[in-house]
C-alpha cells in the first residue's frame, strides 16, 4: 500500500504485524488465564442500560491508536462479559470452547475462505466435506449421504425440513405450499426452532402439531394416535421431528421407535440432534441415539457439545440430493455446473451465501483432541450433571425434576418445605436471579410441568464435584434469605 495514502493505510499495514496481532491475543490469553479457575463475578452484575451507557458514544469518524483499542477491549468487553471458562458457569448450552479451535478462528478469519464455491474456498471446501463424511459415518449414514455447516440448530432444522418440504410437495418452490399444507409433528419438549422452520416455509404453525411426552420423550403411542388422527383426516405428515437432547432437561426420543413408525409410513424422520448428536463421539452414550441412522436428516451442533467456540452447526441428510432438491436456484455468477461427477460447490445445498469456514476449527479439534478425546469430555460433562443431581438428591433442601440422560439437570430449591405453588415457583425465580447477580455461578431457569425450575447445563470439561457443592451452598444460602425476606 502507498503510504503517502490516508493514514488509515498505514495502521492496515501495522497491524497485520505480528506484535498487534499477538496484542489481541494477549487480551484473549490473559482472560483465558483469569477465567479457568473460579474467580467471581462469574457474570456482570450490570444491567443492560448500564452497558449501553458505556458504549453510548458518537461514530468514530477518525481511528485510535491501537493501544487504547486494546486497553478498552480490557476494560469495558472482558470484564463484564459471561465467562463462560468459569468452572461455575452452567448456564445455556454455549461452551467453555476448546482452546485449539479458538485459536484457530483467527486464522479462519484470515484466509477469509468462503465456503460458498470450492473456487473461493478450494481447501475449506474439501476439508468441510471431510468434516461431514466423518458425521455421516458416526451417524451411520451411507455413502449417499451428505450435508452442510450451518450457523447453528435453527438454520440446521430448518434446512432440513425445507428438504422434507421438497421431498412432500415437489412444486412446493415454484408454486407454494397450496391451501392444504402438509403438517409437522414434533415432541412437546422440541426447540423452537421446529415451529419457527414451519412459519417461516409457509407452512401455518397451525400445522407444527405437538405430540405429548412421557418423562420429558416424546411418547411413542401419543405420536402413533396423532399420525392415525393425521391419517383419519385425510392430511399429509410431511416429517416427524424426534429430539436427541432436548433444551429444557437433555432428553433424548425413542429414535428406534419414532423410526419405525415413519418408516411403516414413509414419513421424512428429522432428528434434533443439536444438542445430544455428539453423544455419538461417546462409547458410553451413543446408544442414547440408537435409531438414528433410520432418520432423513439429522441436526447436530459441533457449538454445543463438541465444546466449539460459536459458530459451528451441521445438517446431515442421508441422501445429498434431498439436500440439493431443497434450493432449487440458478445463479450464473457464482453456480457453475459439475463436470461430471459431485458438485463440490456447497452454496446450492446451503441457505447461506457467504459461509464462513467454521469446519476449519472441527476439524483442528479433531486432529488435536481425536474423536475419542471429544468423547471423553462429552462423557465428563455428563459425569457432572449426574455428581450435580445426585448432590441435589441428597440434600433436603432441594429436588431434582429428573435423572440427567445428558448434561442438562433441572431441580427447585424447596427449603424446610413450607413453600409451594406460586410462591415457590417465585421464589425460585427471584433466586437464580439473586444468585447470579451475586457472581457466585450462573445458571438458567425454565417452566417444567407447570413449575418454575432451576436449570443448569455443565459445559465447561473444568467443573468439578467442589464447583458443583459451592453452587448449591451459595444457592441454598440465597433461598433462606429470600424466604426469611
Ligand atoms: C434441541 C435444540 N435444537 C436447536 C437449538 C438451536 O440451536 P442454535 O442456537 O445453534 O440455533 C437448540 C439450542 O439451544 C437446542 O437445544
Amino acid at each position: 500500500m502507498d503510504p503517502s495514502r490516508h493514514p488509515v493505510f498505514s495502521a492496515v499495514e501495522a497491524d497485520a504485524e505480528p506484535d498487534a496481532a499477538g496484542a489481541f491475543l494477549r487480551v484473549a490469553t490473559d482472560y483465558l488465564a483469569r477465567t479457568r479457575t473460579h474467580a467471581p463475578p462469574v457474570s456482570t452484575p450490570l444491567g443492560p442500560d448500564d452497558l449501553a451507557a458505556r458504549f453510548d458514544e458518537p461514530l468514530p469518524s477518525g481511528g485510535r491508536p491501537l493501544a487504547e483499542v486494546i486497553a478498552r477491549l480490557e476494560a469495558d468487553v472482558v470484564p463484564d462479559s459471561n465467562h463462560l471458562c468459569d468452572p461455575r458457569a452452567m448456564g445455556h448450552q454455549v461452551s467453555a470452547p476448546l482452546p485449539a479451535a479458538v485459536w484457530t478462528e483467527p486464522l479462519a478469519a484470515a484466509l477469509n475462505q468462503s465456503v460458498a464455491v470450492w473456487e473461493m474456498s478450494p481447501v475449506g471446501t474439501v476439508i468441510e466435506a471431510r468434516v461431514v463424511r466423518w458425521m455421516c459415518d458416526l451417524a451411520g449414514f451411507g455413502p449417499p449421504a451428505g450435508g452442510t455447516f450451518t450457523s447453528g440448530g435453527t438454520e440446521a432444522t430448518f434446512t432440513a425440513l425445507l428438504a422434507a418440504r421438497s421431498a412432500a410437495l415437489p412444486d412446493a418452490w415454484t408454486k407454494g405450499v397450496g391451501a392444504d399444507p402438509p403438517v409437522v409433528l414434533h415432541g412437546e419438549h422440541a426447540h423452537y426452532a421446529v415451529t419457527r422452520a414451519v412459519g417461516a416455509m409457509g407452512l401455518g404453525v397451525e400445522n407444527a402439531v405437538a405430540v405429548a411426552s412421557r418423562g420429558y420423550r416424546m411418547d411413542v403411542d401419543a405420536l402413533a394416535a396423532e399420525l392415525a388422527r393425521q391419517e383419519a383426516r385425510g392430511r399429509k405428515v410431511m416429517a416427524v421431528v424426534a429430539t436427541a437432547g432436548s433444551t429444557a432437561t437433555g432428553s433424548f426420543d425413542d429414535l428406534d421407535a419414532v423410526g419405525s413408525l415413519c418408516e411403516e409410513r414413509g414419513i421424512w424422520l428429522h432428528v434434533d440432534g443439536a444438542h445430544g448428536a455428539s453423544a455419538l463421539l461417546s462409547g458410553a452414550h451413543r446408544s442414547r441415539l440408537r435409531g438414528v441412522e433410520r432418520a432423513r436428516s439429522l441436526a447436530w451442533d459441533p457449538h454445543k457439545m463438541m465444546l466449539m467456540p460459536l459458530s459451528a452447526g451441521v445438517v446431515l441428510v442421508r441422501d445429498e440430493g434431498d439436500l440439493t432438491a431443497a434450493f432449487r436456484q440458478r445463479a450464473p455468477y457464482l453456480f457453475h455446473a459439475a463436470a461430471g461427477g459431485r458438485a463440490w460447490d456447497q452454496g446450492t445445498r446451503s441457505f447461506q451465501c457467504s459461509r464462513r469456514l467454521d469446519a476449519l476449527k472441527v476439524w483442528v479439534a479433531l486432529q488435536r483432541y481425536g474423536a475419542d478425546g471429544l468423547g471423553a469430555l462429552y462423557d465428563g460433562l455428563c459425569a457432572t450433571a449426574r455428581t450435580l443431581h445426585d448432590a441435589v438428591a441428597a440434600r433436603p433442601d432441594f429436588e431434582a425434576l429428573h435423572e440427567p440422560e445428558s448434561n442438562i439437570l433441572c431441580f427447585r430449591w424447596t427449603g424446610d418445605g413450607s413453600l409451594a405453588g406460586e410462591r415457590l415457583d417465585a421464589l425460585n425465580l427471584a433466586l437464580r436471579e439473586t444468585f447470579n447477580r451475586s457472581g457466585d455461578g450462573w445458571i438458567t431457569t425454565t417452566v417444567l410441568d407447570g413449575r418454575r425450575v432451576l436449570r443448569a447445563t455443565v459445559m465447561n470439561p473444568r467443573t468439578t464435584a467442589a464447583d458443583v457443592e459451592a453452587v448449591l451452598d451459595s444457592l441454598a444460602r440465597k433461598g433462606e434469605e429470600l424466604a426469611r425476606g
